[in-house]
């Protein structure tokens, strides 16, 4: 099936306008994800199908072609030095903040995919507080992809997946399933509320967060996008308020007022 310049064109704009994801230079990308699945549909023609999606841009073809058109790349301890400057760092900082109000920790992981940040989020968040239930440590995971979710949700692995973990979280947090797999305890699965949300839309999330985590997802984004986004999601965040992107993604000197504190680590002003 022939993607056309015309089609090309009207998949990018959509996307972008609705998802903000730039695929601009993604040509091979779209085709290539996309010509099998409309094939097998009975699709004729790729026009067809964006005209369809557009018609219905909550339906159940609008939801598919983003689960095909994201990169939901994502592993346990990505970017370890994040999860260690969480325990030394940041979550002294939330302890001494909230001790004397309602013990709790406010973290959401915006871009989660399939689950293996928030988790690994979660498995720091329960050593620290050492599981003292005084302490409400839920945290939200958010991803724009219903594929993902349902993913993440059931908290299923391969087990080589789990090989970045330390020994001690792989025997208190998983167990086997079957020859490959493993699944996250559901203690631990109860401690992440996942849901959908585009980044693009207004922040619905009551509650000012303390640590906010955007890694590997602006990439896809235009600058103005990404600096629209930061704009809200400073406004969502506590006094002091730690923000994790991406070790090679960057921030703007003139987005939001996030203070530099180390490369990919930034801080809401106190
Ligand atoms: C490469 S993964 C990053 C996963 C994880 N944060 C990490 O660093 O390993 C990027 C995720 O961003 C999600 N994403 C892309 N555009 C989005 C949007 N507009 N709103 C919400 N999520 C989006 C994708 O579905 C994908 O799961």
């Amino acid at each position: 099936m022939r993607l056309s310049d015309h089609e090309f064109l009207h998949i990018v704009d959509y996307v972008r306008g609705r998802y903000g994801i730039d695929l601009s230079n993604k040509r091979t990308l779209i085709s290539g994800r996309l010509e099998n699945y409309l094939l097998r549909e009975g699709y004729r023609t790729y026009s067809e199908y964006i005209q369809l999606v557009e018609q219905n841009p909550t339906g159940s073809e609008a939801g598919n072609l983003i689960d095909v058109l994201t990169t939901n790349h994502t592993y346990f301890m990505r970017e370890s030095l994040h999860f260690e400057y969480l325990q030394k760092t940041v979550l002294p900082w939330v302890k001494a903040k909230e001790e004397k109000r309602n013990r709790d920790v406010r973290i959401w992981s915006a871009a989660s995919s399939t689950g293996e940040e928030p988790y690994t989020i979660e498995m720091v968040l329960n050593d620290f507080f050492s599981l003292d239930n005084r302490w409400d440590t839920q945290l939200l995971a958010t991803d724009i992809s219903a594929r993902v979710l349902e993913k993440a949700k059931s908290g299923i692995y391969l087990g080589e997946q789990l090989n970045p973990l330390p020994d001690k979280w792989k025997r208190r947090y998983f167990r086997p399933i079957n020859a490959d797999e493993y699944q996250v305890v559901p203690s631990l699965r109860q401690q992440v509320v996942f849901r959908q949300f585009n980044l693009m839309d207004m922040i619905p999330f009551k509650g000012l967060f303390h640590v906010v985590f955007l890694r590997n997802v602006m990439i896809y984004f235009e600058e103005e996008t990404k600096r629209k986004l930061l704009e809200r999601i400073y406004q969502h965040m506590e006094d002091g308020g730690y923000l994790f992107i991406g070790t090679t993604e960057s921030i703007d000197k003139t987005s939001a007022d996030f203070q530099y504190i180390r490369p990919s680590i930034y801080r809401k002003k106190v």
